[in-house]
């Protein structure tokens, strides 16, 4: 039975009003099962069509980033060529031998655990959906723009204009985790837009030279162990806009990437991080490497964390971007109009994650 508007706006607003996330919800519940909120369920369109999709055993490709450092050596030659592949066929990739130690990751992802399951006073404290807060902490960014809500919690860092974080304005919880994560990221990142410069044909600095890797913001996903993952999701279908996103995940998995229109489930590898292509660098390569749908499962038994770094580029002072000349080809014409970050990402905010994808907005 579906719920009138009225009474589903209301459901929404009692739910952001106890500031306490699908935790809360999972807590109140102290043991006995919880049934699902109204709100939370799938609509009947959106189910049926996920049953006409087929499985598959195709797998998101492994990168071994061991000795790319080296310049001109045949290691960094055959990371390129697999990023290239797997930027153009897949828009995903895992990577192994990044550089950082499984003791950093490992923090991060415990960090995050602990901030949702520490402190309640404290988790109620950064709760908001103020976009000035560049710290904060909230259910569903697009809690009353989307058709059923996600069984997830966030915390949010967002670094997007000031490039760095205020380690005070930090959850000391996860403070030190997180900063010791996100410097070692940053290294991660230049030799990802390396590998990624070359793997699109243009000298290795090019994508540096446009700043790509400067704006950052750190999504902190908190899953709960759902009581019903056949009828709600963790994350909805969407793609990101980003430049990349890397995603670190526990070992719990639930992450699912749309390929030749099948999910296909990313299996967690211990150590490993996902590389995905965002909107905004496919919009640069000009259609050449792909931004693709992928989503998040619930998980009946289990609690999941994940991080997800969105490289977002400069967007103050404002700086246009568009498709880079050199793919700009008689064989691909442009594809795209130039744009802002900061025009990109508003229209992103301002509608539900599962709505059509932000590329329509600058395609030609
Ligand atoms: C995201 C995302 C997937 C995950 O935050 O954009 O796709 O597995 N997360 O948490
Ligand atoms: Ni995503």
């Amino acid at each position: 039975m579906g719920i009138s508007q009225d009474d589903r706006i209301k459901q929404l607003k009692a739910f952001d009003d106890t500031k306490l996330g699908v935790k809360g919800l999972v807590d109140a519940a102290a043991g006995g099962s919880v049934a699902i909120p109204k709100i939370f369920i799938r609509p009947a369109d959106e189910l049926a069509q996920d049953l006409e999709l087929a499985r598959t055993s195709l797998r998101v490709p492994v990168i071994d980033l061991n000795g790319v450092d080296d310049n001109g050596s045949s290691l960094r030659e055959e990371a390129v060529e697999q990023v290239k592949q797997a930027s153009e066929k897949w828009g995903f990739f895992r990577v192994i031998n990044h550089g950082i130690p499984m003791k950093v990751l490992q923090e991060m992802l415990n960090g995050v655990r602990e901030f949702n399951e520490k402190d309640v006073e404290m988790k109620k404290d950064y709760y908001s959906r103020d976009p000035e807060k560049l710290v904060k902490f909230n259910s569903n960014y697009d809690l009353y723009l989307s058709r059923s809500a996600n069984w997830r919690d966030t915390l949010v860092i967002d670094m997007l204009n000031t490039y760095d974080v205020d380690p005070q304005y930090l959850p000391s919880v996860c403070r030190n985790a997180t900063l010791d994560y996100l410097n070692h990221l940053k290294k991660l990142v230049d030799t990802l837009f390396e590998l990624l410069s070359e793997a699109l044909g243009l000298e290795t600095n090019h994508l540096k030279l446009l700043e790509c890797e400067k704006g950052r913001s750190l999504a902190c996903n908190y899953y709960p162990a759902c009581p019903m993952p056949e009828q709600t999701l963790g994350i909805s279908k969407h793609t990101d806009a980003s430049f990349i996103t890397v995603l670190l995940q526990d070992e719990v998995g639930g992450l699912q990437v749309l390929h030749r229109n099948q999910w296909v489930d990313v299996e967690p590898i211990p150590g490993a991080l996902i590389v995905n292509i965002g909107d905004l660098l496919q919009i640069l390569s000009n259609d050449k490497f792909k931004s693709v749908i992928h989503r998040a499962l619930g998980n009946a038994s289990r609690t999941r964390t994940s991080v997800a770094c969105f490289v977002d580029g400069v967007s103050t002072p404002a700086k246009v971007y568009g498709p880079i000349e050199e793919l700009i080809t008689k064989e691909s014409s442009q594809m795209y109009t130039d744009f802002t970050v900061r025009d990109y990402i508003i229209k992103f905010f301002s509608r539900g994650l599962d709505e059509k994808s932000g590329l329509n907005h600058v395609r030609i």
